[in-house]
This record gives C-alpha cells, structure tokens and sequence, in this order.
C-alpha cells in the first residue's frame, strides 16, 4: 500500500517547552512503522511578519505549504495555554485553507496539569473543522508532561507505546480512508486526478 505522508505540527514557540518531548517521542513511534511518512514542523521556525497574516503570507512558508497539499492527515501537538491554544499555533494553521480539506487531523494534547490538553483540544476541534479537516476520536494526552519525560526527551513512562500505537492506527485509517475518498469520489473540493488531466 502506499505511505501516508503525516507531518506532525509542534505549535509552541516558548524556549522551555516540554511539548517538544511529545512530539520528537512520537515522531519515532511514527518512523517505526512502515505506513507513515513524516515530517516534524516546528511553530517556532515561522518567521511571521509583523504587518500581514493569513493565506496572504502563504508563500513565505513554501515547505509547510507544499507538505500539507501532499499531505494525508496531519498531528498538531497542541500545549494548553490557559484553556485554549498558542497564538503561534493558531497563525500556523492560519496560513492554509484549501490545501486541508477532506484530510485527517489527529490532537496531541499537552498540558502541566492534570487533563493532558483536553481543554486545547476541545477548543480547537471547531476550529479545525472549518478548515475542512476531518478529527479523529482518538487523541493522544500527555497530563504532567514534565513527569512524563526527563530533561534530555526520554520517555518515562511506557504505557505511552500502547497509547501511542491505538492512536496512530486510528490517524492511518481515517487518512486512508479519506485518501480513498479524494482520489475516487467527486467533490468540489478536490477535483479527481483525470479531470485534472484532461
Ligand atoms: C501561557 C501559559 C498558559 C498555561 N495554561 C495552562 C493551563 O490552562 N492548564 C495547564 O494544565 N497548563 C497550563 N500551562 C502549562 C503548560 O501546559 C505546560 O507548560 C506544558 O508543558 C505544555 O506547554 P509547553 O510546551 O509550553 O511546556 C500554561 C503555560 C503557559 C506558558
């Protein structure tokens, strides 16, 4: 079968983040396992101008830009700031509209306290849900991140493989499933491969 191209999107900026543990942890899972291809995009490496925002700016971010219209789904680790999302994140997936639709978005929820985002991740489904995506129902939470993984990264504890496994096979059948979809039932949206051609 054909590889499933998932980037997975680390939507903080802060210098002392822990979330980046989660991320480059599941990052790893994700090469493990011959279905996925990925690709870690880092809301800390968008250069954002001061005076403009949105899919205007698009092209000064052309890898993430062209990653997601090949992509199949994609991972948003998302840290829970005061209930909600990071700024940054949110101008990230700002930058693209079209290129989502009819794809898979699966949620990492990172958070210090004890509900391991589901706040974050509560508040972004609405949202992501006007960009076209379609979420999966198993997220990945990661409460007390800070006891979750030591100062260089390493997992601390390895109930996460399982946790981790569960949710990937989730994210691989919607975004297969999905993939189906777009190549082999009209829509407006994504016009079929031969009316492209023709
Ligand atoms: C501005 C801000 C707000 C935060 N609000 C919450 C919160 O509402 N609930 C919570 O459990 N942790 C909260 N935290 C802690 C983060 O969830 C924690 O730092 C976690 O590691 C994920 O964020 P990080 O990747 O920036 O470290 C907050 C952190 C910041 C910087």
């Amino acid at each position: 079968m054909d590889k499933l191209l998932l980037p997975v999107l680390l939507g903080t900026n802060r210098k002392k983040r822990n979330s980046v543990h989660a991320a480059r942890w599941l990052i790893g899972e994700m090469e493990k396992r011959e279905e996925i291809e990925t690709k870690l995009f880092d809301a800390a490496d968008f250069a954002f101008p001061k005076d403009d925002y949105g899919q205007e700016i698009k092209g000064l971010f052309p890898e993430w830009r062209d990653t997601i219209i090949k992509a199949d789904g994609l991972v948003i680790v998302a840290p829970e700031y005061n209930h909600g999302y990071p700024g940054t994140l949110k101008a990230v997936i700002d930058l693209l509209l079209q290129e989502y639709i009819h794809k898979a978005v699966a949620f990492v929820g990172v958070s210090a306290g004890p509900w391991g985002g589901t706040r974050v991740i509560e508040s972004m489904v609405p949202m992501v849900r006007e960009l076209g995506l379609a979420v999966t129902f198993s997220d990945l939470n990661f409460p007390k991140v800070q006891n979750t993984f030591d100062a260089e990264g390493k997992l601390l504890n390895p109930l996460y493989e399982k946790l981790a496994r569960e949710f990937l096979d989730e994210l691989v059948w919607m975004s297969r499933t999905l993939k189906w979809g777009r190549e082999n039932v009209p829509s407006k949206f994504h016009p079929l491969p031969q009316v492209l051609s023709e």
